[in-house]
């Protein structure tokens, strides 16, 4: 995506953000239009995170289940969503394990289709509420410095935030074993460095990932004691920088691992403001995709 598009959709969200504190938190904005919502992975932030989005705005909402649909008869994915398609539907959310999937989709399909995360590729929406969250709190992305922390190699959160802050005029240090962090990625435009300590005080924000533990071959790393105390972003850690840090992490967190729980709990945290902003976000892109001409009530 181009800075322009990153920010029609920051700027939008911003707007939407305003009606999750309403008592009333529902606009029509999306009335008439079907989402439905494939998940082929498992999810809990970002399955709720759409499904409460698309809600907000009225949509009518779907929620397919593979595990107990005709998937398990054998039926391909591009089958099922053609059929999903022909029941006339606008718009369908895909989480999927292979790498491309949304991408895949986007190609046969004429519904709008919506990366909720490939495999160990992208996650679009992910980096770019985490954008919107960084933005919130120093007023801006360009300039800054972010340092993406831990398992690079299988994350998909890192791929996006990588390209969005890039695009954004964002300084990106990615911190890791150099075992999990892929060769030549400074490619990119990416700073890498394999000492935490030496990240953080040249850092503003830390984004911290989790350890893709379920996608890792064995032998990466000695133990997670090991990794804990080398790159575990700890409260010790971090009162050696002399500015306050923001703290950030996509979730789901492995505590006392990639990160301890007094960080993770701690003031500088925006975890929690994350996951609430995720909502505004997509709400944003689901909102922008169905044509974005009807007002915002
Ligand atoms: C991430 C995901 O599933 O890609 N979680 C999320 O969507 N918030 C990150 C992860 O699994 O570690």
């Amino acid at each position: 995506m181009e800075k322009e598009e990153i920010q029609l959709i920051l700027d939008t969200a911003r707007s939407f953000r305003e009606i999750l504190d309403r008592p009333i938190k529902r606009v029509p904005t999306l009335q008439g239009k079907t989402v439905v919502n494939l998940f082929y992975e498992p999810s809990t932030r970002t399955r709720i995170s759409f499904e409460l989005a698309e809600k907000r705005m009225s949509a009518d909402i779907i929620n397919f289940t593979p595990s107990t649909s005709s998937v398990k008869k054998g039926e391909s994915l591009i089958d099922t969503v053609k059929n999903i398609e022909a029941m006339k539907i606008d718009m369908v959310v895909v989480r999927h394990s292979s790498p491309g999937a949304a991408h895949l989709l986007a190609r046969v399909m004429d519904a709008n289709i919506l990366n909720a995360g490939d495999g160990g590729h992208e996650h679009p929406t992910q980096a770019l509420l985490d954008m919107m969250t960084i933005r919130e709190k120093f007023g801006r992305l360009d300039g800054l410095a972010i340092g993406l922390i831990g398992d690079i190699s299988h994350s998909r959160v890192a791929m996006s935030n990588i390209f969005g802050l890039k695009a954004m005029g964002a300084r990106v240090i990615l911190c890791g074993p150099p075992t999990l962090i892929p060769r030549e990625i400074e490619r990119l435009g990416v700073e890498v460095s394999h000492h935490i300590d030496e990240v953080i005080p040249r850092a503003d924000v830390l984004n911290i990932l989790r350890l893709q533990l379920e996608r890792q071959k064995s032998g990466l790393f000695p133990s997670l004691r090991e990794y804990h105390n080398y790159f575990g972003i700890t409260r010790e850690r971090l009162e050696q920088a002399s500015k306050p840090v923001l703290i950030m992490h996509p979730g789901p967190m492995n505590r006392g691992l990639e990160i301890s729980s007094q960080v993770a709990d701690s003031e500088h945290s925006v975890i929690l403001e994350q996951v609430t902003n995720g909502i505004a976000l997509r709400m944003a892109v689901l909102y922008l995709l169905a044509g974005g001409k009807s007002e915002i009530r």
